[in-house]
């Protein structure tokens, strides 16, 4: 069976690659890419998600802009992470695909109230769009078949000690989310940073010997001078395919239920998600919570995705 499929996306390196394995594998049908503000501005994750898919070859999927701006608070972005651009690295050609006159939420929303059967979303980025959605369309809800998202962990965080980015930088987003009766599965840190790119991953990008392969490589090798100079990590983790890889294959991302709140007005801990699977607060699982990343399976599929796109491009 064929999963539909939106992204919501802040590209950003790593929603790249989430792009290109959305787009080509078999197991999905990608319906839509939307852009919200995150990594970057809105302006330029939508011009970044416009230049991923021109290189890819995405011609036939609608690209629709977002929130500028989180729900409540100013916009801080992650430049130090993903450059000026938001996708620093390669050298993208001018793109040739361009986004379409309506709103990501309206987008959204006509998407699920169309499609035949409910459609999945996998954000990968600040939580504002599908928010957004819940809140202006309540009744979109049982058109939503599941959110896969990437953000969160069970541990610490990326963007403060307690933080992870796409938490932190929309956490009243991030709770309307996990409050909203929609089943929501959580790639959090802890697994993502078992997608770990070693010079063997990026070596196979780049062994490819197509341009497509050699943009994955690019993007990898700059991701991995941002993971050393910030966090003294040799390989960078590549977060948002692995809430893409969990669609595509269930058993390649491991999964336990638990209550999952987010924390709105810790003095040091705002954008915290409190992960309770051995419930000692006596709440009911609201989330599947991912927890173990068959690494083989994920770069294999990763591999085959990038194949088959850099085939279609010349
Ligand atoms: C998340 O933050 C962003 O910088 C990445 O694209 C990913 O979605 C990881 O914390
Ligand atoms: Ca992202």
């Amino acid at each position: 069976m064929t999963v539909p499929i939106i992204i919501d996306c802040d590209p950003g390196h790593d929603d790249a690659l989430a792009i290109m394995l959305a787009a080509a594998d078999p197991a999905v049908d990608l319906l839509a890419i939307t852009t919200v503000a995150g990594n970057q501005t809105l302006e330029k994750t939508t011009l970044n998600a416009r230049r991923v898919c021109t290189v890819a070859g995405i011609t036939d999927v609608p690209i629709a802009a977002g929130c500028a701006r989180p729900l409540l608070q100013p916009l801080s972005v992650a430049d130090d992470v993903h450059g000026a651009s938001g996708l620093d690295g390669p050298r993208f050609p001018e793109p040739t695909v361009d986004v379409v006159p309506e709103h990501a939420v309206e987008l959204m929303r006509r998407i699920l109230v169309e499609h035949p059967e409910p459609v999945t979303l996998v954000p990968t980025a600040p939580l504002t769009n599908i928010a957004l959605l819940l809140t202006r369309y309540p009744e979109c809800a049982s058109r939503i078949r599941e959110i896969v998202l990437m953000g969160g962990s069970t541990e610490r965080g990326n963007r403060t000690p307690a933080a992870e980015f796409n938490v932190y930088t929309d956490p009243e987003a991030a709770d309307i989310v996990l409050r909203g009766g929609v089943p929501v599965t959580m790639c959090g840190l802890n697994v993502t940073h078992q997608a770990l790119a070693t010079p063997e991953v990026v070596a196979r990008f780049a062994g490819l010997g197509t341009e497509l392969g050699t943009v994955c490589a690019e993007l990898l090798t700059f991701f991995a001078s941002t993971y050393l100079r910030l966090w003294g990590m040799p390989h960078p983790p590549l977060h948002d395919p692995v809430a893409v890889a969990r669609v595509i294959d269930p058993a390649i991302v491991d999964c336990v239920d638990a209550n999952v709140a987010v924390e709105l007005r810790g003095t040091h801990t705002r954008g915290a998600t409190v992960v309770d699977p051995h419930g000692y607060l006596g709440r009911p699982a609201n989330a599947r919570v991912a927890v173990a990343l068959d690494r083989e399976a994920f770069w294999d599929r990763m591999v085959a995705a990038v194949t088959a796109l850099g085939a279609r491009t010349p």
